[in-house]
């Protein structure tokens, strides 16, 4: 196990030495020491020790040695595409071969990456690594040592690959990032019951639906559209609202969607507010929107998250909805692919606000997104950088 004080030690000479700009000539001198070379991989200053590192000759031979006679040559062909993944590479592989003592631990790291043959991750992991905190590395160097990392470690990239999926789209879309109060001054101010909040999902963000019932208030909306009832949590927080607001929820009939059959409006049964709430049981593909056309003054979509489910119900949402009426889809994150790809292409003709922190995207007709001045938000301490030694 790599002690942490050497590490510290490591680093600090890197940063001191890097600037008074001295790393390619710090780099030569530390190719034989094994806790420097160790330090080296961890140190923050990672994208500017590669520059230096590529021209180096020692790392250059051995990662021609590896790539002559190693099973990983495959992985480092890949690799030399990339500069600061291929000198991180070039720097794990000198250790192997200078270190044998370590060489399980570094055949660890190659081997997982060779079985997994994704070497996409590989390469994003690699870079991810070199952003972590010491303490961080230096336990999953440990784990990685006694063979326990694996399985956690790939779930974790492949949750991780998804994310950067989502943030490229993301960046593609025209999605304006607000936070709720910017959007809806004072909307602090109204009162939602608790108990929409999806406290046992495993949903990233579980006051998603008190933000859906409260932005359905604040807009005083009357006429309210859900795609997707589930167990009816939200359905029964729209509903209590106001004493004159109608909701209208759609499911897919219990004997269509048996994994949901048990639960399907399980809430409204119970509801004190289950008068106002109209139930509709049908397929959203077969669902004729034309009775309601133009009368929704909110809906909330939610129901078939593939790309195609949330095009029809975009589609049938638009027709229902009334001029200056607001839509918003909930899932908006990693998990749903067919949700933030959907997004995409519909922002193209008609941008869109997500709340900040949520999976909730708004579209709000009439509204220019591009044009619109957002809310002052209160002073919050949060906001401002934190640097040590500031009063
Ligand atoms: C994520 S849950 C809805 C959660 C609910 N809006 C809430 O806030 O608690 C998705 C629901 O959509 C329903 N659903 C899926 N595909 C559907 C379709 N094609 N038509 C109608 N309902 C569908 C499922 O049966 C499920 O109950």
């Amino acid at each position: 196990m790599m002690k942490l004080g050497k590490i510290k030690k490591g680093v600090s000479v890197i940063k001191r030495l890097n600037q008074d700009q001295e790393l390619g000539h710090l780099v030569e001198g530390l190719s034989d020491d094994y806790d420097s070379w160790l330090a080296l991989i961890k140190g923050k200053k990672l994208q500017k020790l590669m520059a230096h590192l590529v021209n180096h000759q020692e790392t250059r031979d051995l990662t021609n040695h590896l790539a002559r006679n190693q099973k990983t040559a495959e992985m480092m062909a890949y690799l030399v595409g990339n500069v600061g993944a291929r000198s991180l590479t070039q720097m794990l592989v000198g250790l192997m071969q200078n270190h044998p003592e370590r060489t399980q631990y570094f055949e660890g790291i190659f081997r997982t990456w060779d079985n997994e043959l994704n070497f996409t991750i590989s390469k994003e992991f690699l870079y991810w690594l070199s952003n972590r905190s010491e303490e961080f590395r230096s336990i999953l160097e440990e784990l990685f040592s006694d063979n326990k990392l694996a399985p956690n470690l790939f779930d974790d990239l492949y949750q991780w690959e998804s994310q950067l999926k989502f943030e490229k789209v993301r960046s593609q879309s025209l999605i304006r990032e607000l936070y709720l109060a910017e959007l809806f001054p004072n909307i602090g101010e109204i009162k939602i019951p608790v108990g929409v909040i999806h406290e046992e999902s495993f949903h990233s963000n579980q006051v998603d639906m008190l933000y859906v019932c409260a932005i359905a208030s604040f807009l005083q909306a009357r006429q309210i559209f859900e795609f997707g009832t589930y167990r009816g949590q939200t359905t029964c927080g729209l509903a209590a609202i106001a004493a004159d607001v109608k909701v209208t929820t759609l499911n897919l009939p219990p004997e269509k969607d048996p994994r949901y059959a048990p639960y399907i409006g399980q809430f409204i049964k119970t509801s004190p507010y289950r008068d106002r709430i109209t139930q509709i049981f049908a397929d959203a593909y077969e669902f004729d929107p034309s009775p309601y056309a133009n009368q929704m003054d909110f809906i909330f979509i939610d129901a078939d998250h593939s790309y195609k489910g949330v095009e029809n119900d975009t589609k049938k949402a638009l027709e229902m909805l009334r001029p200056g009426g607001v839509i918003i889809w909930h899932d908006y994150a990693a998990k749903s692919p067919g949700v933030y790809q959907f997004i995409r292409d519909f922002s193209k003709d008609r941008p869109v606000f997500r709340i900040r922190n949520t999976c909730l995207v708004v579209y709000w007709d009439g509204v220019d997104v591009n044009n619109f001045r957002p809310h002052p938000l209160p002073q919050s301490l949060e906001r401002t950088e934190y640097s040590p030694g500031s009063a």
